[in-house]
């Protein structure tokens, strides 16, 4: 690094302005009233900025960009004021740095390393391999050429941002979500050894960089996240260069808070890693509504809990800051609303509660964890049955507590409405699979005295113990059940089936605490 660009990236941010100030800019840059954007940016003066609130905790905070955004003053103005880590979202991928074998371009990248050293913030370079946004010519190669193709690869772009890049993802998504290895020309030519050479390759080129392995859906504890558990601690004996792990956490409303978050970084801080979230967002079917944008903002807070409460965990990235440039919509056709601001640049709830999780003060929105009821709980589902006609009911749920206490789960349980039409009066009641395990979930199927439209039964749904933080899911709980004679149902009609295939808040599942329903609507 130039001795000018580590003095931008070690200098102090500057004291931020008064509100009342921010806001006579504001109008004497437009001549008029301040916009929405422009508000939201007095309120962070005021309160400091997110960089600046997350390095009093000892952590950064950051954004992803793109080069097409960064002609856009009034998002630039937020990002460099904001942030003080930025990933460019596409600009180090392979196919815009080595389109064709050998033909190396770094000249987006260079904008996104030049803004950073402009705004004294620090890149994560994202990523060396990948096997997505990969050039054919690297997919047509025969296998013995590959690995030199990648070390060729990782030499040539690690060594141009020597000093401009302070982190890598150097390996990008490695597995399937089962755990098992992602097949890609790397894994094709290599075997999993790919990884650790291109670990040592980025090392050798980047002495000084911190070197990650970054994947999705491994925030929380289970199979895909057992699997880099795997996977790190055999990189570490064999002394592969290796600083950390990268947890992108693009989180939706409507699949629940990953399980036990903080106690998976922590086990992967405890073999002597860093851990950072590097691409948070939380995305919601849309149209939000108040549930939906409350949820969020839990989650946002619950991330930076998580970050907080464990003392390798370096620092958080959100993918882009604003719904205006969010990846989400275009890849989720009809999700969005993932982001800490919205279209106009104006602040959603989620900044509130990440501003009040880093010790901000509250700036009186709605945050997700003040004013709600305590130890709120809700019941979500989908199904997980494509038949109406067979001989089985598999709904999948999940208990979220929406609230801001803990609530013990042995006090808790839910219960799902059916019909049981002709055939054995008893039952068999299934708990398939869920990562807060199938030991601790009860079930039973209970025939109601009085039967009502689309329900002469249901199962109950119970907890032999635990507890669910503010904020957290119990994820998914995928239940089963038939007759003794496996005679077949007819679903169509029952009171709390549905259709959807994604998890989705469910009134007619109701939840109850010691017997009083705290959710839904009961037939
Ligand atoms: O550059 C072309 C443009 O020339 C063309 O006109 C246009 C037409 O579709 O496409 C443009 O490329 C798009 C590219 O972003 C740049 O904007 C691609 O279609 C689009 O697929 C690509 O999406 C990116 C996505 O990765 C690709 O997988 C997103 O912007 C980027 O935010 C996203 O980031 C990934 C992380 O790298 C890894 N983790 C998941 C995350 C979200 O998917």
């Amino acid at each position: 690094m130039s001795s000018m660009k580590r003095c931008m990236h070690d200098r102090a941010r500057g004291i931020p302005t008064l509100l009342a100030g921010a806001l006579t800019l504001a109008l004497a840059l437009t001549g008029g009233p301040a916009t929405a954007a422009q508000q939201g940016t007095a309120i962070a003066a005021q309160q400091g900025s997110l960089h600046e609130l997350a390095v009093a905790q000892g952590k950064y905070f950051g954004s992803a960009t793109d080069n097409p955004e960064l002609t856009d003053a009034a998002y630039t103005a937020i990002l460099g004021s904001e942030f003080g880590q930025i990933t460019p979202g596409n600009s180090m991928k392979w196919d815009t740095t080595e389109p064709v074998q050998g033909q190396f371009n770094f000249a987006k990248g260079d904008v996104v390393t030049d803004f950073a050293a402009q705004h004294g913030q620090t890149v994560r370079g994202h990523t060396l391999v990948w096997h997505s946004q990969l050039p054919s010519w690297v997919g047509a190669l025969p296998s013995a050429q590959v690995e030199a193709a990648m070390t060729r690869h990782i030499t040539e772009e690690a060594t141009h941002y020597r000093g401009a890049v302070t982190a890598w993802d150097v390996v990008n998504e490695p597995f399937n979500e089962d755990g098992t290895f992602r097949t890609s020309p790397f894994y094709t030519a290599m075997g999993s050894d790919y990884i650790a050479t291109a670990l040592r390759a980025a090392h050798a080129a980047d002495p000084d960089a911190k070197l990650y392995l970054n994947d999705y859906n491994i925030e929380g504890l289970g199979a895909k996240s057992d699997a880099m558990y795997t996977l790190v601690t055999e990189l570490l004996d064999e002394g592969v260069p290796l600083d950390g792990v990268g947890m992108q956490a693009h989180l939706a409303v409507q699949y629940g808070f990953p399980y036990q978050m903080q106690a998976n970084m922590q086990r992967f801080a405890d073999l002597g890693l860093d851990v950072a979230v590097t691409e948070l967002d939380v995305r919601m079917a849309l149209p939000a509504d108040a549930a939906k944008t409350t949820t969020q903002s839990g989650y946002y807070r619950q991330v930076v809990e998580a970050c907080l409460a464990v003392e390798r965990c370096v620092g958080i990235t959100v993918w882009d800051y604003t719904d205006k440039y969010s990846w989400v919509p275009s890849t989720f056709p009809g999700q969005g609303a993932a982001n800490l601001y919205d279209e106009n640049l104006a602040p959603k709830p989620a900044l509130s509660a990440v501003r009040t999780a880093l010790g901000g003060a509250d700036d009186g929105g709605d945050d997700g964890g003040e004013g709600g009821d305590p130890g709120a709980l809700k019941a979500q589902y989908r199904n997980s049955d494509s038949s109406v006609g067979d001989n089985q009911i598999k709904p999948g749920l999940q208990l979220v507590n929406t609230g801001t206490t803990a609530v013990g789960l042995s006090d808790v349980t839910l219960r799902y409405w059916f019909t049981a039409g002709s055939g054995a009066p008893d039952y068999r009641t299934w708990c398939d699979w869920s990562p807060i395990g199938c030991n601790t979930v009860t079930h039973r199927v209970v025939a109601m005295d009085t039967p009502k439209a689309g329900a002469d039964h249901y199962l109950e749904v119970g907890f032999g113990s635990g507890s669910l933080a503010p904020g957290a899911s119990t994820g998914e709980i995928q239940m089963r059940l038939n007759k003794s004679d496996w005679s077949v149902f007819d679903e169509s009609d029952d009171y709390s089936h549905g259709s959807g295939t994604s998890y989705a808040d469910a009134p007619r599942i109701a939840v109850y605490v010691d017997g009083e329903q705290v959710w839904g609507v009961a037939p």
